[in-house]
């Protein structure tokens, strides 16, 4: 959070998280940003996000969409906050697919779990079917990273302003 706020100079950074115990975490790793009025972080989910329509010029989601309720409907919820022109960046440390031994456990217990694991094809279907333009999928085969991009397409001039949402 503290480094999106220091790129976001004339916005504002929202977190969201779940959990009462990663939010107050956050709270306190964050406490000096918040203090000064350029953080804010609340417990929510990205269900039903907290926001008006059209706000966050970027919406970062890390390691966290596996636990999402229901990816499909929750890439859309984050797409609503979005302002026309701004972006949503998904990254995970595995996918379906990679060849690392934490990638091949998540395959074997992530489903026990009711957890998501995603391949490289569903991150970009997961994006398109949501709306999203511009979708770009980018993997660290040697390590199991990936890294989803898309963006709003824009309808009209964007803001001036930057305002970022962490998931
Ligand atoms: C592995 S942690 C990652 C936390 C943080 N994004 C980071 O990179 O440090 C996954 C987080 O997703 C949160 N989470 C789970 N379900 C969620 C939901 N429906 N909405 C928002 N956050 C959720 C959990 O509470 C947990 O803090």
């Amino acid at each position: 959070m503290s480094k999106l706020a220091a790129m976001a100079t004339q916005g504002q950074v929202c977190g969201i998280d779940y959990s009462d115990e990663s939010v107050a975490v956050s709270q306190k790793t964050n406490a000096p940003w918040i203090d000064v009025g350029r953080v804010e972080i609340r417990q929510g989910s990205v269900s039903q996000l907290p926001f008006p329509d059209d706000v966050f010029d970027l919406v970062t989601a890390v390691e966290t969409h596996y636990f999402w309720p229901d990816p499909a409907a929750d890439t859309r919820e984050v797409f609503r906050v979005l302002k026309p022109g701004g972006a949503l960046i998904l990254i995970a440390e595995a996918y379906k697919g990679a060849k690392t031994a934490a990638a091949k456990l998540a395959e074997k217990h992530f489903p026990v779990a009711g957890m998501t694991l995603l391949s490289v094809d569903e991150h970009r279907e997961l994006f398109t079917t949501a709306g999203y333009s511009d979708v770009r999928v980018i993997e660290e085969p040697g390590k199991g990273w990936i890294c989803s991009i898309g963006r709003k397409c824009p309808k009209d001039s964007d803001s001036a302003s930057d305002n970022i949402s962490g998931v």
